[in-house]
């Protein structure tokens, strides 16, 4: 089994270049069917979760070529309707993006529920009315299977009960090649979401108002391929600016777009760190020796992401005072303080809401990675702590963040992968 070991105690200094957006990659490349032609795509992260989707395009009958590390070649013009298993969606929540771009492209589309990390209940009705509002008769088989159909798509005014990322990008997806016009009110405005639609425009989308709460789309007969690169990810930037903070240390960011971090850097100042923005894009995070307590409210972006919600909290188990994290995107995004709790984290979690009681130091524990946010939060409570940490289930850190061992041995942290042996059965009593 292999684990992630971490001696913790040592700042983070130095620079690291931060990689494509996950969840930009993970709309844009099922896009590509959209286009039904070659597309070019740089600044893709390398990480398991594209690999996947790679996989599924590729047994699409795309053709994909890397280029070099990041770059790549996928021409979708042979693709084959076919439906899409359990075996191949199960992997990542990204998958659902198959159904609005299959159904785009040939009005049809059978596609296996997702995967994705377990936050309680992330059903997938928001994407479903969706469908139907353009026109397609769409349900959730009892074999999990989503099944949606239109002879032909209608563009139509969406309101979305509940901001959702997912379910505004595959609106997007199943709406630029329908006939007329299509609103979605209380639209996703993620910078995932922006980027999506810049891809879809360059491959001759009408798109209007990505980013904000109001997105128009003007249904095209056709698109055509592009060349394209994937913005660079906010959560992945996130997470080192919080581990550069925890540790007091001094990092530059590079290969950022410092509008997408501003929410992150006012709660990083709120606990005390500096952050500034240099003349060339990049950023710098210095951490204070004293760390201070705060509130912190998870909201739709522009407010603070979720997908910092448990990094932020790491850090906070060692803040000075008494801090209160309030979710309010999901039900149960708490999981990890377990195993936060087990390096000796004083945080009572009540349904959504945590307070953490800073304490003076963490210690090292073997724990897990119970989610791929959950896993960055475990990273970075390993490198605060005094003593050594084992992280297990490290395949969920490996979903969303490129060579992660390897940024953060530069940065110097004395973190390595280890290869265990299978835990044995327990040994038998005589
Ligand atoms: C996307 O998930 C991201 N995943 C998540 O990132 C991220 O946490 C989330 O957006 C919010 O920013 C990808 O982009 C692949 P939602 P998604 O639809 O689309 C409820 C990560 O760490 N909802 O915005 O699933 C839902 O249960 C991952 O990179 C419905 O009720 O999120 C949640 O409470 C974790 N019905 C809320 O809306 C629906 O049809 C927001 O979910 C859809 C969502």
């Amino acid at each position: 089994m292999e684990k992630i070991v971490i001696e913790g105690g040592r700042k983070l200094v130095g620079e690291v270049t931060i990689g494509g957006a996950k969840n930009a990659a993970l709309a844009i490349l099922p896009a590509t069917i959209l286009a039904g032609d070659l597309c070019r795509i740089e600044n893709v992260p390398e990480i398991s979760d594209v690999t996947m989707i790679f996989h599924i395009l590729k047994q699409l009958g795309a053709e994909v070529k890397l280029i070099k590390p990041g770059s790549y070649e996928i021409n979708t013009k042979n693709i084959v309707w076919q439906e899409i298993s359990h075996e191949l969606t199960r992997h990542l929540r990204g998958s659902y993006y198959f159904v609005g771009a299959m159904l785009g492209r040939f009005g049809r589309a059978r596609v296996a529920m997702p995967g994705g990390c377990d936050f309680g209940a992330r059903p997938i009705d928001l994407h479903i009315r969706g469908f139907e509002a353009l026109g397609a008769d769409a349900t959730i088989e009892a074999n999990a299977m989503v099944d949606a159909r239109a002879d032909s798509l209608q563009g139509s005014l969406i309101y979305m009960d509940l901001v959702s990322v997912g379910a505004t990008a595959n609106i997007i997806l199943a709406s630029v090649l329908a006939e007329g016009t299509t609103t979605i009110e209380n639209a996703a405005r993620e910078p995932h979401i922006v980027d999506l639609a810049n891809f879809l425009i360059q491959c001759g989308a009408d798109i209007r108002g990505a980013g904000t709460d109001v997105i128009k789309i003007h249904g095209v007969k056709s698109l055509h391929g592009c060349d394209y690169s994937v913005i660079p990810d906010q959560i992945e930037a996130g997470t080192y600016m919080v581990a550069a903070a925890a540790t007091s240390g001094k990092v530059v960011l590079k290969n950022v777009i410092y509008k997408h971090l501003e929410s992150i850097a006012a709660k990083l100042r709120d606990c005390g760190a500096e952050i500034i923005e240099n003349e060339d894009g990049s950023v710098v995070v210095e951490g204070s020796a004293a760390l201070c307590s705060c509130k912190v409210k998870t909201l739709p972006h522009p407010g603070f992401p979720t997908d910092m919600q448990p990094q932020i909290t790491a850090l906070l188990s060692v803040a000075d005072g008494t801090s209160i994290i309030s979710e309010t995107v999901y039900d149960n995004r708490f999981r990890y303080v377990e195993q936060l709790s087990r390096m000796g984290a004083d945080i009572s979690v009540n349904g959504k809401i945590a307070v953490v009681v800073g304490v003076e130091r963490l210690m090292g524990a073997p724990i897990k990675a119970v989610d791929l946010r959950a896993g960055a939060a475990m990273l970075i409570a390993g490198l605060m702590a005094e003593g050594v940490t084992e992280i297990e289930d490290i395949e969920h850190i490996d979903r969303g963040y490129e060579d992660v061992v390897k940024k953060l041995s530069r940065l110097g942290a004395n973190i390595k992968r280890v290869n265990f042996p299978e835990p044995n059965t327990i040994p038998s009593a005589v």
